[in-house]
Formats: C-alpha cells, structure tokens, sequence
C-alpha cells in the first residue's frame, strides 16, 4: 500500500520545525524505529533550511516551499523539497562535504553530506534562476506494515 501527501508553507525559519514534525508524523505509521525517524527529522531540516537561507536568499515576494513525501508498506519513504528561488549553479561542486557559499561563521557546507548519510538516496535537481528540488529515498526496516 502507498500513502502520499504535500504540504506547502512560507520560507521561513519557524517553519523548519514544522516540515520535521510533518514528515515525522506522516512516516510513523510505518513504525520507524528512534534513529530512522531522527535520520529522517535531520535530512529534511537540512534540506528545508537550504531552501530558505540560499534558495530565497535575497528573493522578495512570494517564497513558498513545498514538501512532498511518499510511504509505501515495503518501508520505502520518498521526500521531496522544492523551492522556487536561484537555483545552484554547479550542483556537484555543492554537494562536495565542506562547499558552502554561505556565512562561513555559521555555515559548515555539511548540509548535503548529512542528508547523504543519513537517507539510502540523494538527489538534487536545480536551474540557475528557477528553483532547486532535493529528493530523499530511505528504506526503513518494517516489522508492521500500513
Ligand atoms: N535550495 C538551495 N538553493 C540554492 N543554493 C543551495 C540550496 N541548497 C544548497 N545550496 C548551495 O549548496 C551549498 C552547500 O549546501 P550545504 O547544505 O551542504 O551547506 P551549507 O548550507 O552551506 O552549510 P550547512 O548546511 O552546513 O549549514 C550552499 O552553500 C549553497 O551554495
Ligand atoms: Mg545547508
């Protein structure tokens, strides 16, 4: 059996907490153990947090994230962040542990790295200009189905 759902909300920093309680609420159906709903809470605040601090950095108007995730009964989740704002330039190069365009005081550039290790599959899809979508795959160990 599959389940899906999608939520937007602003870019806005409150809002990081509740992309992690989401995603935490709709996965614990299928029973994730502490540490794969942790590893999941993690990769999903990292990920949120790219959209607003570098996806909508400097964009005025509208900044709207949205979120999408998929459970299937086998234990595969599927989550996904979109963001419509720069867009990475050279997506390998970001995706390199340590690589940060950002504040180097309060960035570590370790945000694809943890989202890397803490999920099965990464990948990241952006244009420069139009927006940057991540999408997270991580197989839970399932005792009890949905
Ligand atoms: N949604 C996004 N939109 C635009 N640029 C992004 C986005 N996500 C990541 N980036 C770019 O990729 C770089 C690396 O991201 P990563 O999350 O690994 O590190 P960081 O955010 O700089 O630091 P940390 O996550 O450790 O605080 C960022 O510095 C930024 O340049
Ligand atoms: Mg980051």
């Amino acid at each position: 059996m599959e389940n899906r759902m999608k939520v937007e909300f602003s870019a806005v920093a409150e809002n990081e907490a509740f992309a992690r309680a989401v995603s935490a609420a709709f996965i614990m159906p299928l029973d994730p153990t502490v540490e794969e709903l942790t590893e999941i809470k993690t990769a999903v605040s990292e990920a949120v947090s790219n959209s607003i601090i570098h996806g909508y950095a400097d964009s005025e108007g509208e900044k709207t994230i949205t979120m999408e995730c998929m459970v299937h009964s086998s234990g595969k989740v599927v989550l996904m962040v979109e963001d419509k704002g720069v867009g990475i330039e050279d997506v390998e190069k970001a995706m390199e542990p340590l690589f940060s365009t950002g504040d180097s005081e309060e960035r570590s550039g370790m945000g694809f790295t943890v989202m890397e290790s803490f999920m099965d599959k990464l990948k990241v899809k952006s244009e420069n200009g139009k927006g940057t979508t991540v999408t997270m795959t991580k197989y839970l160990d399932v005792v009890s189905g949905i």
